[in-house]
């Protein structure tokens, strides 16, 4: 494999770190199943963007950004990258719900066990979008602050959702609900606890992201006092060479 002039340390399908002088960036398996690398810029040009998209297409393709602002992307259109995906961003104003709505019985708990989280996402989610074990942990690592909620039935977890708060800022991180237990309302006492939550700790509005076409975490998200924040958010794709 050529360097392209980076310095390069892990090796793939491990965490890869791509530097060159003060420029940084990671690269990393999109997820378990979907051959794709997931590249993440820390800091650096479009010129050094390049030089890593380079560099790892030759170990997967497609080459894709994380969700980006679209107000973020110009960088990345230097580099060659065009949209790809266009996602839904929701925001819900915490400050507009009245005290004691927002009750739920679901407990907070933590990562572990991780496996539960690890076999929901993976049936819930359709292959491009599941996280994978090394996404799930990015999830869990994002913020300061993080919680864990889950819901279950006689036969073990079958739901939870992944919340965090950073700055005054909440973010509801992930939501999945088991294909067996699904229309039960699990889905929405989760958004709601993760809500409470966010709310409790210091958040003032909590964010959300999800496929542009899934209808129904839209409409859950909607019915539980999210709104559209426009534009919304892209993940890019680097052109084919
Ligand atoms: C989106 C998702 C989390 C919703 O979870 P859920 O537990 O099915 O959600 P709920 O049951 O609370 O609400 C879903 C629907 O069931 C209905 N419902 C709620 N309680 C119900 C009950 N007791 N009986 C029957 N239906 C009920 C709701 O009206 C809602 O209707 P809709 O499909 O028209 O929106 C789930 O479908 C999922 O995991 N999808 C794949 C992953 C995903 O998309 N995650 C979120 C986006 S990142």
């Amino acid at each position: 494999m050529k360097s392209h002039g980076l310095r390069v340390r892990g090796d793939w399908p491990d965490l890869m770190q791509m530097s060159q002088g003060w420029a940084k960036a990671w690269a990393r398996p999109w997820n378990d199943d979907f051959p794709a690398v997931a590249l993440r810029l820390e800091r650096g040009n479009a010129r050094f963007l390049r030089a890593c998209t380079e560099l790892v297409r030759e170990l997967a393709t497609p080459v894709l950004s994380p969700a980006l602002l679209p107000s973020r992307t110009s960088l990345w259109t230097d580099a060659g990258y065009e949209v790809s995906d266009q996602l839904l961003l929701l925001e819900h104003d915490l400050r507009d719900i009245p005290a004691g709505t927002l009750g739920s019985d679901i407990a907070a708990g933590g990562f572990e066990p991780a496996d539960e989280l690890y076999q929901i996402d993976q049936v819930a989610f359709p292959v491009r979008w599941r996280l994978g074990r090394r996404g799930l942990e990015e999830s869990i690592e994002a913020t300061v602050r993080t919680v864990v909620h889950r819901v279950s039935d006689q036969e073990g977890t079958t739901g939870f959702s992944v919340a965090g708060v950073g700055l005054g800022q909440g973010y509801l991180q992930r939501l999945a609900v088991h294909p067996r237990a699904q229309g039960l309302g699990h889905g929405t006492a989760l958004v709601r606890a993760s809500l409470l939550w966010a709310r409790r700790h210091g958040a003032r509005a909590v964010l959300v992201n999800t496929q542009a076409e899934n209808e129904r975490a839209r409409q859950l998200y909607e019915r539980t006092g999210f709104r559209p924040v426009p534009g919304g958010l892209v993940v890019m794709a680097a052109a084919p060479d």
